[in-house]
């Protein structure tokens, strides 16, 4: 469906350089991913600006309203065409129903479940006693339901939920490209190639490639690796 399935985050604050950036690593791409923070900066010109790069849009804006505003906000969008954008998942069935209706036949709507910034402690504030796994789990089953195409879920997480969703679209963030700046320290991390294998749909990568010295030679290594 797309030329691959790396959707690099175009997470910078001026638009030519976004744009620059895009064109540059274009050949070696799926498509690239506009968030919230674009999107207010830049607006309708700014996502058609980056749209003539030619790759598939993905806007990653997630939508969290009453059903009747989520759908007339996926209404506005949809003359930019994207090919995927998120809304959360918490915003209840009625909303994800109606941001899938409202959305243009070729686009996919994709439901973010626990925000990977809130931990136990920040749900419990929230009134929600369970952990942010099984909280997340509730999330995906309660998106697949309501007719929304996938989820955005961790590395960690895909292979369990590709198990409960065999034909889900998975949007996996938060990639490291092995011998990479953080793959060697504490943290656990997951590799374009490992979230791959383990069923991811499209691999949303930002830094490793916008920050690297040169972004060309690093989408062309990390596309190498799939
Ligand atoms: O870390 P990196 O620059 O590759 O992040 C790429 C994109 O993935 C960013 O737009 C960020 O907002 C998003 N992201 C996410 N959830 C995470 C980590 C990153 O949505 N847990």
């Amino acid at each position: 469906m797309y030329r691959n399935p790396i959707f690099l985050a175009l997470d910078l604050p001026r638009l030519d350089s976004a744009e620059t950036l895009a064109r540059k690593v274009a050949g070696h791409i799926g498509g690239l991913k506009l968030g919230l923070e674009f999107f207010c900066a830049h607006g309708h010109h700014g996502v058609r600006e980056i749209a003539r790069v030619g790759l598939p849009i993905f806007l990653d804006l997630k939508l969290h309203d009453i059903p009747n505003t989520v759908a007339a906000a996926m209404q506005s969008i949809h003359m930019l065409d994207p090919a995927i954008v998120t809304v959360h998942a918490s915003g209840g069935r009625a909303m994800m129903e109606d941001a899938k209706a409202a959305a243009g036949e070729h686009c996919k709507v994709v439901g973010v479940t626990v925000l990977t910034s809130l931990d136990a402690r920040d749900l419990a504030h929230t009134g929600i006693s369970d952990s942010a796994h099984d909280q997340a789990l509730r999330l995906a089953d309660l998106a697949h339901s309501a007719g929304l195409d996938g989820i955005v879920c961790s590395g960690h997480e895909v292979a369990a939920i590709r198990a409960q969703w065999k034909n889900g679209f998975f949007v996996v963030p938060g990639l490291r490209p092995a011998g990479g700046k953080h793959s060697g320290d504490q943290k656990r991390t997951v590799t374009p190639r490992e979230a791959r294998n383990a069923g991811a749909s499209v691999l949303v990568i930002g830094r490793p490639i916008s920050r690297a010295e040169d972004p060309l030679a690093a989408a062309r290594a990390i596309e190498e690796t799939l």
